[in-house]
């Protein structure tokens, strides 16, 4: 299992340390907000833009915002492994996707608890990632909802050949994450759960080994 540590729950007074803590996580999970599309605001590229300097792990961008467009350059000069755009937000995302791609990054597409696979049809063959929402985006620390086992289970029924990351995000910990396993998820995006844990290197390991 690939673990994406999400530096929403991180100390943003002290990024810095936080980072440390999660230093063996396969990506760092940067969740931006708009405000808009969810009621929640993070952070721009400002405060992102020194962090390679503190990290060598690769960044998994998921963006929640209104105009996927605008945040692709935004933060693209971080050089992220993948950039992941909301279905919800976009009537364009054959065009959004091959954009992503042409910039040398991996592409995905994240669907809400309550959007249905329809409109996945005809992107899917280019997708890198597909990012299953288990709570409503906008903030950390939210319960799990199981729904999205049955959504897994369906999407791998109707796409059997798709070969790209499963990545779910939302109220993960070390128990849902062996269930996610056995339903084929391979990429877990844990926030609050790793950096509330006393110890987020052995929570890491512990989780990477689901
Ligand atoms: C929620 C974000 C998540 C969030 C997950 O909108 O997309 O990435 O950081 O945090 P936890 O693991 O606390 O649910
Ligand atoms: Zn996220």
């Amino acid at each position: 299992m690939e673990i994406a540590a999400s530096i929403l729950s991180a100390d943003f007074m002290d990024l810095r340390q936080s980072l440390k803590q999660v230093d063996s996580a396969d990506f760092l999970h940067v969740d931006v907000m708009d405000g808009h599309f969810v009621p929640n605001l993070t952070f721009g590229p400002c405060v992102l833009q020194n962090l390679s300097q503190y990290t060598n792990t690769p960044l998994d961008i998921h963006l929640m915002v209104d105009n996927p467009t605008f945040g692709i350059e935004l933060f693209k000069e971080l050089k992220p492994a993948y950039i992941t755009i909301h279905l919800e937000s976009t009537p364009h995302l054959h065009k959004i996707i091959h954009h992503i791609k042409n910039l040398g990054f991996k592409a995905g597409v994240s669907l809400n608890p309550a959007t249905p696979l329809n409109g996945l049809e005809y992107i899917i063959a280019d997708l890198d990632l597909v990012l299953f929402m288990s709570v409503n985006p906008g903030f950390g620390g939210q319960k799990f909802l199981p729904l999205v086992l049955d959504k897994i289970a369906h999407f791998k029924q109707k796409f059997p050949t798709y070969s790209g990351k499963i990545e779910v995000d939302g109220g993960i910990n070390a128990k849902n994450a062996l269930l996610l396993a056995s339903y084929g998820a391979n990429l877990l995006v844990v926030g609050s759960y790793l950096f509330n844990h006393e110890n987020p290197t052995l929570a890491l390991q512990e989780l990477k080994r689901a």
